[in-house]
């Protein structure tokens, strides 16, 4: 892997650990390759984890590289898009984290059904974290803004919002769903 993705996985590694007690249920929508989900699957042996993806490929190389945790029941792999998040995963499904990486659906254009999707799906008390990585660092503080307004408006509180000072960090935004 270029040092540069090198160094931007490792600060997301980073970034969803600090979100992490141990046995959490984890979506990550847009796993893309699945790198983030074999760091931590291997890091945190109590974590239970979904991914969806709308790309067939991405949903190939995210269940070939992490073949050993779908195995063992551990990882499940859907192709889907968020919008359709419900229909793939269950409607009774919650989850503690959600993690999105490098998905532009947050802060590119008005993503109103998709966002009160994913806070359907949120356990009380849940986590998303958004992480954007733009070719453009000086992008990162609007971008971070945009992202924010999104879950804002379905009712989540941010609790932190990059960037900081390390180019690798990305666009970082966490929001909670409220507990009750
Ligand atoms: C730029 S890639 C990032 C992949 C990975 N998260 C990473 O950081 O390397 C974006 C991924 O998100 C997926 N994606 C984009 N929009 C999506 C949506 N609305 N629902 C589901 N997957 C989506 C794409 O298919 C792709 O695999």
């Amino acid at each position: 892997m270029a040092p540069g993705r090198d160094r931007r996985l490792a600060s997301d590694v980073a970034t969803v650990a600090t979100l992490l007690t141990g046995g959490e249920r984890l979506l990550e929508v847009g796993p893309g390759a699945g790198l983030l989900l074999q760091e931590l699957l291997a890091a945190h042996p109590g974590l239970v984890a979904t991914a969806v993806d709308r790309s067939p490929l991405a949903v190939r190389r995210t269940r070939g590289r992490n073949a050993a945790a779908v195995a063992a029941g551990r990882l499940t792999v859907h192709e889907a898009a968020l919008a359709d998040l419900t229909a793939a995963v269950g409607p009774d499904a919650r989850f503690d984290v959600v993690v999105l990486v490098d998905v532009n659906v947050l802060w590119t254009g008005p993503a109103t059904a998709e966002v009160a999707t994913l806070v359907r799906h949120l356990a009380p008390g849940a986590v998303v974290v958004a992480v954007q990585h733009p070719p453009d660092p000086a992008r990162r503080a609007d971008i971070a803004a945009r992202v924010a307004a999104s879950l804002t408006g379905a009712g989540l509180s941010v609790r932190a919002r990059g960037p900081d000072e390390d180019p690798d960090a990305g666009a970082v935004v966490v929001a909670r769903r409220p507990t009750t």
